[in-house]
C-alpha cells in the first residue's frame, strides 16, 4: 500500500529548516494538508513528494529511477524489481550504455513499465566508493539534469545505495533532501520529485 507519511524523521527536518529559512525570503513555501502530512514546494514550485511503496508502481510520474550496477543488468533490490517490470528490451537497451561509474546517472526507455524513462545511476558502495556523499548526491544531481535535458517533468527516486551498498539511511535520505532542496531552483521541467521508500522501517527516515 502507498502512503504519505508524517515527516518528522531527523532527514525532514533538515529539509523543513531550510524550507522555512528560505520561506523567510519568499523563496519557498510550506504547508500541511488536511490529513497533517506536510506538502513542501521548494523554490521554483518545485513539489517533492514522500510515499511509501514500490517505485515500479508510479504510473504517474515520467521517469522512475533505478539503483543500478555498474554493467546495468538485472541484480536484486531495485535494479531487479525494475528490470521484470520492464521486460528484457531494458537490459538490450542498457547494454550499449555500460559501463557507468559510482555517482553516473544514464537514460534509456521504460519499455514495459508504465513510465517512459528508466534513469539509471549507479549509488556507491558504502566504505568502499570514496567519497561516498558526494558521489550519492551525484547520483541525484545526475539524474535531474538527465531529466531535464529530456523535459521531463515528474521523476520518482528510490533510496539509492542503501539497500545491497549498505549506505545507511539517515545519511542517504539527508543527502537525497539536501540536493533536490539545492537544485530545486534551477529546474525547468522537473516539477514533482517523488522519494519512494520501500519498508515501514525506511518510511520513518524521510
Ligand atoms: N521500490 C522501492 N524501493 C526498493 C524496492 C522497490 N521495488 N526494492 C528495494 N528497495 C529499496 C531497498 O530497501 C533499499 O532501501 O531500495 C533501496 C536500495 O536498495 P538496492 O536495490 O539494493 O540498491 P543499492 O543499495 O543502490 O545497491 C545496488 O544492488 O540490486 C543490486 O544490481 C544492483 O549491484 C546493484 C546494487
Amino acid at each position: 500500500m502507498q502512503g504519505y507519511f508524517f515527516l518528522t524523521s531527523p532527514a525532514t527536518k533538515l529539509l523543513l529548516k531550510s524550507t522555512f529559512e528560505k520561506g523567510r525570503n519568499g523563496a519557498n513555501r510550506i504547508s500541511k494538508n488536511g490529513g497533517g502530512n506536510v506538502e513542501r514546494e521548494l523554490a521554483g514550485g518545485v513539489k517533492v513528494e514522500v510515499v511509501q511503496g514500490d517505485v515500479t508502481a508510479q504510473e504517474d510520474v515520467e521517469a522512475i529511477v533505478n539503483a543500478a550496477n555498474a554493467r546495468l543488468e538485472s541484480g536484486g533490490g531495485v535494479a531487479g524489481a525494475i528490470h521484470d517490470a520492464a521486460g528484457p528490451g531494458l537490459a538490450e537497451e542498457a547494454r550499449a550504455l555500460a559501463p557507468i561509474s559510482p555517482g553516473e546517472a544514464v537514460v534509456t526507455s521504460g519499455h514495459n513499465l508504465p513510465n517512459r524513462y528508466v534513469i539509471h545511476a549507479l549509488g556507491p558502495v558504502y566504505g568502499q566508493d570514496h567519497p561516498e556523499a558526494e558521489l550519492l548526491a551525484d547520483c541525484y544531481r545526475n539524474s535531474l539534469r538527465i531529466a531535464e535535458e529530456r523535459r521531463i517533468s515528474s521523476v520518482a527516486f528510490p533510496a539509492i545505495s542503501t539497500g545491497v551498498f549498505r549506505y545507511p539511511k539517515v545519511e542517504a535520505a539527508e543527502v537525497a533532501l539536501r540536493v533536490v532542496t539545492e537544485d530545486a531552483e534551477s529546474l525547468r521541467s522537473v516539477r514533482l520529485v517523488r522519494f519512494v521508500l520501500f519498508g515501514e522501517e525506511d518510511s520513518k527516515v524521510y
